[in-house]
């Protein structure tokens, strides 16, 4: 039986991320499921995404935007405390919040590159927000009802896949995500038996985020965002939650630590 068939009524979702690239495809994936009641789609600026509030504007009631940074432990707090006083569960928790290049954050070529704020900000976004999203929302996720946490990792953030070097900070806040979420994925066991927590790798999108590093990519390695949506949502329909605490890859296959 698929992950959406378990479920005996429509399902919650919140997808961090969904003002642009592979959050604001799942959105769109998602509410074309009848078997999803609500999307909550979060992201910084998700009032200023015109495709998100198109989306809103398509599915009056079933898509719930929020403005919010999730590195803002106060402000996630709050937003855990609305979502609990209207839901009782969450079913899914898709988070797509990460940086490569953007502000102080760069994609560094060398160790001469690498600096204290470009590794924290990095490490900010691309692993401690998350993290602490799951913390406050893990009131929302304990108990007996299938729920799956899958947060956007990227290969490489592999150790053992390792072999060109160069984008320490990424590759080195990616490698921390996922060993947050493996230790979550433990955790989340005991809270609720019917729990996968998954890292995923999407495969190169042609999104903002990878705009600058598309040159070298051969057209057929660069997904849309609508096509990584469709495979991510095939991974995460056939995994239950023996497959908790791993990391897998839009087409499925394991990717090692
Ligand atoms: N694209 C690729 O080729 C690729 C490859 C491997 C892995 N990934 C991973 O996949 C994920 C999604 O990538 P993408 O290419 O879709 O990125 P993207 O186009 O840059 O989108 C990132 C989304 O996250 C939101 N966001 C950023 N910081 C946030 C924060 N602090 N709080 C809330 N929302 C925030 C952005 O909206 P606002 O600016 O409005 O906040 C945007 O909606 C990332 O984790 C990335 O590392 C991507």
């Amino acid at each position: 039986m698929s992950w959406w068939q378990q479920h005996s009524q429509p399902i919650e979702v919140l997808v961090c991320g969904a003002s642009r690239g592979i959050g604001l495809a799942l959105c769109a994936a998602l509410l074309a499921k009848p078997q999803v009641a609500r999307v909550w789609a979060v992201a910084r600026q998700a009032g200023q995404s015109a495709e998100l509030q198109r989306l809103a504007g398509q599915h009056p009631g079933r898509l719930c935007w929020r403005d919010l940074d999730i590195a803002d432990e106060a402000a996630l707090q709050a937003f855990a405390a609305e979502l609990r006083d209207v839901m009782p569960h969450l079913h899914l928790l898709l988070n797509c919040v990460g940086v490569l290049q953007e502000g102080p954050v760069h994609a560094e070529k060398s160790l001469a590159q690498v600096d204290l704020a470009g590794l924290q900000a990095s490490f900010l976004r691309n692993a401690f927000a998350p993290v602490l999203l799951l913390k406050h929302l893990l009131p929302l996720l304990r108990g007996r009802h299938p729920c799956q946490v899958a947060m956007l990792s990227a290969r490489v953030g592999s150790i053992a896949d390792n072999r060109l070097g160069g984008w320490y900070s990424y590759r080195a806040s990616k490698a921390a995500l996922n060993q947050l979420l493996r230790t979550a994925s433990i955790e989340l066991a005991r809270l609720n038996p019917n729990a996968c927590v998954l890292s995923l790798h999407p495969g190169t999108t042609d999104t903002e985020l990878s705009r600058p590093f598309q040159a070298n990519v051969p057209n057929e390695q660069l997904f849309s965002p609508a096509f990584v949506a469709a495979r991510l949502l095939a991974v995460l329909a056939s995994k239950t939650p023996a497959d908790s605490g791993s990391f897998r890859a839009w087409d499925d296959q394991p990717i090692p630590w």
